[in-house]
């Protein structure tokens, strides 16, 4: 596939669905593929939670929350084309991963503070186009302007499998139950939060990527891309 047009018309890709149907690896593949930038958009919010969590910060409480994100330093740095959060100075790519992190972020990303204070930091990248973005709302709320959409669905066994070998190959030691329980709760405070909660926008393509192979998923979406960047004028 001839893929050069798609650095000729560079596009904005919104990638958004549930937790763990894939999108960051594909955004990462796709990002490779087309020499484009990846920002995991999720990377912001765990960041906020494990400063939060080290500030013993309750989340419950909104000046607390308030004083904390006016304390914080926080932004992303590009290395090879992908985003790493840089926490006061140190990049906390793994810290962000840890299982402690996954089982209070979706409370912290449903603050209306939070989200506030993490917009502008994700639309900066969109200035020069030729991103690619995947979260929640990317679609919905940051980018409703991108040129492509992305929505991405998986069987919820496939997910728990997929991101239960995920943490086993960083050695992190979990139950398959915890892994379920996790996606299952932030998939519900995702999509019931009252400020920019989960939905598939209107003019997003969705994509099953429950028996497609990594190659196959990439393939696949580089399809859609190429379609949207040779059908622009
Ligand atoms: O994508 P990832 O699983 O790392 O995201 C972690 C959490 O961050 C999500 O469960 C969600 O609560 C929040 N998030 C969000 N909006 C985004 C990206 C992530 O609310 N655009």
């Amino acid at each position: 596939m001839d893929l050069s047009s798609a650095s000729d018309k560079p596009i904005i890709i919104a990638i958004d669905g549930f937790s763990g149907c894939g999108k960051s690896t594909l955004a990462k593949d796709l990002a490779i593929a087309l020499g484009y930038i990846h920002i995991d958009s999720g990377s912001l919010y765990r960041s906020v939670t494990v400063d939060f969590i080290k500030r013993g910060i309750d989340v419950t409480h909104k000046e607390s929350v308030e004083i904390a994100l006016s304390n914080i330093d926080l932004h992303l740095a590009l290395i090879n084309c992908a985003s790493n959060p840089i926490l006061n100075g140190v990049n906390i790519s793994e810290e962000i991963k840890s299982p402690e992190v996954a089982q209070l972020v979706s409370e912290v990303a449903a603050l209306p503070e939070v989200r506030a204070f993490l917009i502008e930091k994700q639309r900066h990248f969109g200035k020069s186009k030729a991103v690619i973005m995947d979260g929640r709302d990317i679609g919905t709320a940051i980018f409703p302007e991108a040129e492509l959409k992305l929505f991405i669905i998986a069987d919820m066994e496939i997910r728990v499998n997929r991101r239960l070998k995920e943490l086993k190959d960083k050695g992190i030691d979990v139950t398959r139950e915890e892994v379920a329980d996790n996606l299952e709760k932030r998939d519900r405070i995702d999509s019931s939060r009252e400020f920019s909660p989960l939905r598939q926008a209107n003019d997003a393509i969705v994509l099953d990527t429950s028996t497609l192979s990594r190659e196959q998923q990439l393939q696949k979406a580089l399809e859609i891309v190429m379609g949207v960047v040779n059908g622009k004028t």
